[in-house]
């Protein structure tokens, strides 16, 4: 028999800019980590592609690397989870195993005008008591009823059966379960509740929406839970049960432990998400915020979140990197910030994307205002930071609205939150505290935790409640008075980021 310290179960992170693997121990300690990149396609203004087959190969790569690296074989894992950048859509052909596009990425904008002719007459709120979310170019029906449109012949295809849609999580699990030898086609509700196809309240596809939209219900995975072994793996890691599938925020929630209704956590990736525990009902948004699932484990109720999405938070960071060269690598962003006191009165607002929560405008564009001639690259490296505490202060004011909750404190994670000027801006602003825990890699964290309770490798939400451990606290230290000023100004700049785009 093995003994408890000699469980390890593996968990793949497939996200925006790179994928990972984490082997954790039975402690939800780290093992061992391997990362890597992959490209970023920009085929116009506005549209995001990924190649579905290059992150298959990264995935491969990443988990030979962290076995590599923890001295372990595949046999020694008693499951692996898997998570992901929610949303991005791809469609592949069922008997070559090869997408018939490249995939378009949850950022990609090209069905802004798709998604107001869905809306019609009623407009963005026209699948909102159903699925939880406005019309908008970030969802994944649209993404797919746009490559059903564009890709001649697909949608003939698509009606007999030759072709399967799937977010990355379906993608991932069709292959390593092994592919056109027999892979398996699911998804899990997190991810299929990204998709605006889902019911949030049966748990299944809607197939007035899935006709509004022109999409082959036989194009679809089945939707199961969060945590259950959906197949075993073949290839490298054969015989590993693959049993937990989770959007990588709602993996966030589950490895920061936020289990009970009132605890909420922000991610800082790409972009950042806020997502706050509402208990086992959806609770509808009048505040621009989603209602979204949080998880569901096995046969048990499934719990529901409130979410605030902001499209553009680290990827400002990037673009500062590498579109406009001031600096060369991302960590020295906090360096040059911290070399001037404050923002010298400019702010940056990254609506690459249109704009997400609260606002859903897909005609904002990106501003930087206040500039004057005092402006130097410091300052502006100061607003880029700024814009993402400013971007979180407007969904935390959102999620009060709609829920009456007010935040004692904020859990953080991500590979942000190793920036201690940004995640003392973010204390300032919300005036709560901000709280890291040891470890920060929540969202690989709560994919493997939702495997191992499905394999009996942990027994309960009170076992991994006790790994939860406090690392850096951040205290608000900015005057009430000065923090209305600065949000004011913010506001102005947001107001003169609208309307770009038509
Ligand atoms: O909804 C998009 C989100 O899942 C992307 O997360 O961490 O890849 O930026 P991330």
């Amino acid at each position: 028999m093995p003994q408890p310290t000699d469980t390890y179960v593996a968990a793949i992170d497939q996200g925006t800019t790179s994928s990972r693997c984490i082997i954790f121990d039975h402690n939800g300690a780290i093992v061992a980590v391997d990362q890597r990149e992959h490209r970023q396609i920009f085929p116009k203004p506005g549209w995001v592609e990924h190649d579905a087959t290059e992150i298959w190969a990264k995935v491969q790569a990443v988990v030979a690397g962290a076995l590599a690296r923890a001295g372990l074989r595949a046999d020694q894992l008693t499951a692996l989870g898997i998570t992901n950048q929610r949303e991005t859509t791809v469609l592949w052909d069922r008997r070559t195993g090869k997408p018939v596009h490249n995939a378009i990425v949850w950022q990609d904008t090209r069905t802004s005008g798709l998604c107001d002719q869905l809306g019609g007459e009623v407009g963005q709120d026209r699948f909102r008591d159903t699925t939880g979310l406005p019309l908008a170019s970030y969802f994944s029906g649209p993404k797919a009823a746009w490559l059903l449109e564009q890709v001649p012949g697909l949608r003939h295809r698509a009606e007999q059966g030759e072709i399967a849609f799937g977010t990355i999580d379906s993608w991932l699990i069709w292959n390593l379960t092994g592919g056109t030898d027999g892979g398996v086609h699911v998804t899990d509700v997190t991810n299929a509740g990204r998709t605006l196809l889902m019911d949030l309240r049966t748990l299944q596809w809607d197939s007035s929406i899935l006709a509004a939209m022109g999409l082959p219900e036989a194009m679809l995975p089945e939707i199961r839970s969060s945590a259950e072994v959906y197949g075993t793996a073949v290839g490298q890691l054969a015989g590993v049960p693959v049993a937990s599938a989770l959007g990588d925020q709602q993996a966030a929630v589950f490895g920061q432990t936020c289990y009970g209704v009132g605890e909420a956590k922000n991610t800082y990736g790409t972009g950042s998400f806020l997502l706050l525990n509402t208990g086992d009902r959806p609770v509808p948004s009048k505040s621009g915020l989603l209602t979204t699932m949080g998880y569901q484990l096995g046969g048990e109720r499934p719990v529901y979140c409130l979410e605030g999405s902001i499209a553009i938070t680290g990827a400002l960071v990037q673009w500062f990197r590498d579109q406009l060269g001031i600096i060369r690598s991302a960590d020295e962003i906090e360096p040059l910030a911290a070399s001037v006191d404050d923002n010298g009165g400019a702010y940056i607002v990254p609506a690459f994307s249109g704009l997400f929560a609260p606002y859903w405008r897909s005609d904002a564009r990106g501003v930087i205002t206040g500039l004057t001639r005092y402006v130097t690259k410091a300052h502006l490296a100061r607003a880029v930071l700024e814009a993402t505490s400013w971007q979180t202060r407007e969904v935390v004011d959102a999620m009060y609205q709609d829920s009456g909750v007010r935040i004692s404190s904020l859990k953080v994670d991500g590979g942000m939150t190793a920036n201690g000027l940004l995640m003392q801006h973010q204390a300032d602003v919300l005036g709560v505290p901000v709280i890291r825990p040891v470890v920060a890699e929540t969202t690989c964290l709560g994919a493997a935790y939702a495997a191992g309770l499905a394999t009996g490798a942990w027994q309960d939400l009170d076992e991994l409640r006790a790994h939860w451990k406090r690392d850096t606290e951040w205290t608000p230290g900015m005057s009430e008075e000065a923090r209305t000023r600065e949000y004011g100004n913010w506001r102005m700049a947001v107001e003169r980021s609208l309307g770009w785009h038509r």
